[in-house]
């Protein structure tokens, strides 16, 4: 599938985890956010609700930049395994992403093999896996950076060179997620961060291809810390849990990615 240039793009992502309970409420947010789509052009505004309420919101008429995708999802096409939603079926729906290996998922058994698995059908399937990577702990030694290659590296297995352009890495520290304080990474931690993640796939992959990784942050963002973390971390773009559910609060976050855009 031809992508347009990526640079000229900001990705921003709602993740919904499993949030709000009725699909009244999922429509009441999804309408309020998407009746401003028209002022974040240059901005690709994808929204990962629950899987229940992808159908309904898919019928409303959406602008190009205003996008649905999938958190999870299961490797195969179809078949015997209850409880699962396939790629397919992802696609179906009109979805252009699915989140993979989220730190909520991880904490429930989910291993950088079965993630990587799921890459490769998201990615054989013409979709865009964004792929969350994240320590859950630092450590005085910095062992956490040899942790997290690891899992980096063990979540693309099997991801060819040529579909690296399409894979999108979210960074979300887990230990910044859903913290109460909201405290997120600084600007230049997620710099760093940014640029770690580069490096270790620059060990499997060709630099050139490694460096121009759509790199996204999570983690605690809200319209407070946004500035800094696009401008100074340097990220193509955030991935967004609680702040995506609340409409006024997100439109801020991305109102401050468009300046960021246009500056
Ligand atoms: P948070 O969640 O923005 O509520 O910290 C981020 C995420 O888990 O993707």
């Amino acid at each position: 599938m031809a992508e347009k240039k990526q640079k000229y793009y900001y990705l921003v992502i709602g993740n919904w985890k499993m949030n709000p309970t009725t699909l009244r409420e999922a429509k009441g947010i999804y309408r309020d956010v998407k009746k401003n789509a028209g002022r974040w052009s240059g901005i690709r505004v994808v929204t990962a609700p629950p899987a229940t309420y992808l159908a309904p919101l898919a019928d409303y008429k959406s602008p190009a930049n205003f996008e649905l995708g999938g958190q999870n999802c299961f490797f195969e096409e179809s078949g015997s395994h209850t409880g699962e939603i396939s790629y397919a079926m992802l696609k179906d729906l009109g979805c252009r992403w699915v989140i993979l290996g989220h730190s909520e998922r991880r904490a429930q058994g989910e291993d950088s093999a079965t993630v990587a698995r799921k890459a490769g059908a998201v990615l054989s399937a013409g979709l865009r896996p964004v792929i969350c990577v994240g320590e859950e702990k630092r450590d005085a030694e910095g062992e956490y950076l040899a942790e997290l290659e690891n899992q980096i590296l063990a979540s693309v297995k099997g991801v060819k060179e040529a579909d690296l352009p399409r894979v999108v890495i979210a960074y979300e520290p887990v230990w910044a997620i859903g913290r109460k304080d909201n405290r997120a990474l600084s600007g230049e931690s997620v710099l760093e961060m940014n640029i770690f993640i580069k490096r270790s796939l620059s060990r499997k992959y060709s630099r050139k291809k490694a460096m121009s990784v759509e790199v996204l942050y999570g983690g605690s963002v809200t319209a407070d810390n946004t500035r800094e973390i696009v401008e100074s971390g340097q990220v193509n773009g955030l991935l967004v849990g609680r702040q995506s559910l609340e409409p006024v609060a997100f439109a801020q976050i991305l109102d401050l990615v468009k300046q960021v855009k246009d500056s």
